[in-house]
């Protein structure tokens, strides 16, 4: 039984199947309309969501199998106190799979050594969000081709953005991939990411306050949210939440074949003009989200 708790847990030949078989679940979604016939997921949400919870609900209907699960703490029994051990030890007597989503850092990994089906993190606190990657993967590949070779900006809240965190970890495996960490001071990457991924990997990377200045050279800009939820300080948050806002007049001298992503939800940090803009996947990225990990759900079940 495996579950999946941190990108780095799949290898790079594995992170190319689920791509593979994403895309052709796309290209033949009726051949795999019931290959989880029989099959149930449980979501586990102990922290809001739309795009993750409805997305994976979603990849098991399609995959012809049935779902149960909690969107809110408030409406399980951990508002009774009940522990996440407890709480997937008797959800793993109900359901096949386990999608669990959890306000504090490992929680999931917790979850994982005491389920007895698999347990994929669908993002704990401003640690990891694997899946997240897996759509943000999909997206640069259906977009680009290739992973290897690209210029990627990360802009906004780098430190508490789970999903930067874990696009760095994958993005790093390929070759000549270059990072711009673009944030407030206050909001660079934890130092932890640089020792352990950017600088043990010797991965190019440069760090700037400046989105104007970044913009011509990226191949990828990877805009996230200042997360208020992380927050202790409202100050602080009120402070920095509107430093970068991407709009028709930064993307100016931006290359022609520039892909932006964006894990979503947005709030200010990317114009609503900027949608209609050829350049910007953020909306298809949600739907890679859902295949990829349709594919995710196969591997982890083990169906053919
Ligand atoms: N990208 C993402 O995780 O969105 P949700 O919080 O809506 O699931």
């Amino acid at each position: 039984m495996r579950s999946l708790i941190d990108i780095k847990e799949l290898s790079t030949a594995e992170i190319d199947e689920l791509i593979t078989v994403s895309k052709d679940i796309i290209a033949n979604p009726v051949k795999y309309s019931e290959k989880c016939r029989g099959k149930k997921l449980a979501t586990l949400f102990y922290e809001p969501s739309t795009r993750t919870r409805l997305s994976f609900e979603a990849a098991m209907y399609e995959l012809g199998g049935n779902v149960l699960g909690f969107a809110s703490s408030d409406n399980s029994s951990a508002s009774k106190g009940e522990s996440v051990a407890d709480t997937v030890r008797v959800v793993s007597g109900y359901a096949d799979i386990i999608a669990m989503r959890h306000p504090k850092e490992g929680a999931p990994l917790v979850a994982s050594m005491h389920s007895l089906v698999p347990i994929i993190n669908a993002g704990d606190g401003g640690h990891n969000h694997p899946t997240q990657t897996l759509a943000d993967l999909l997206t640069i590949n259906r977009e680009k081709g290739r992973f290897d070779n690209l210029t990627v900006g990360l802009c906004g809240d780098l430190k508490f953005g789970r999903t930067v965190h874990s696009l760095i970890g994958a993005m790093s495996r390929y070759d000549n991939v270059k990072f711009v960490l673009i944030s407030p001071e206050e909001l660079r990457i934890p130092g932890y990411i640089k020792k352990e991924i950017l600088d043990r990997g010797n991965i190019d990377y440069v760090e700037t306050r400046s989105l104007e200045d970044a913009v011509p050279e990226l191949d990828i800009l990877y805009m996230t949210r200042v997360q208020r939820e992380r927050f202790f300080n409202e100050d602080d948050y009120i402070r920095l939440k509107d430093t970068y806002i991407l709009n028709s007049g930064k993307l100016a001298k931006a290359k022609k074949d520039l892909s932006i992503l964006h894990p979503l939800p947005r709030v200010n940090e990317i114009s609503v003009e900027i949608d209609n803009d050829p350049r910007a996947c953020y909306f298809e990225q949600t739907l890679n989200g859902k295949y990829i990990r349709m594919a995710l759900i196969l591997k982890l079940l083990g169906v053919e």
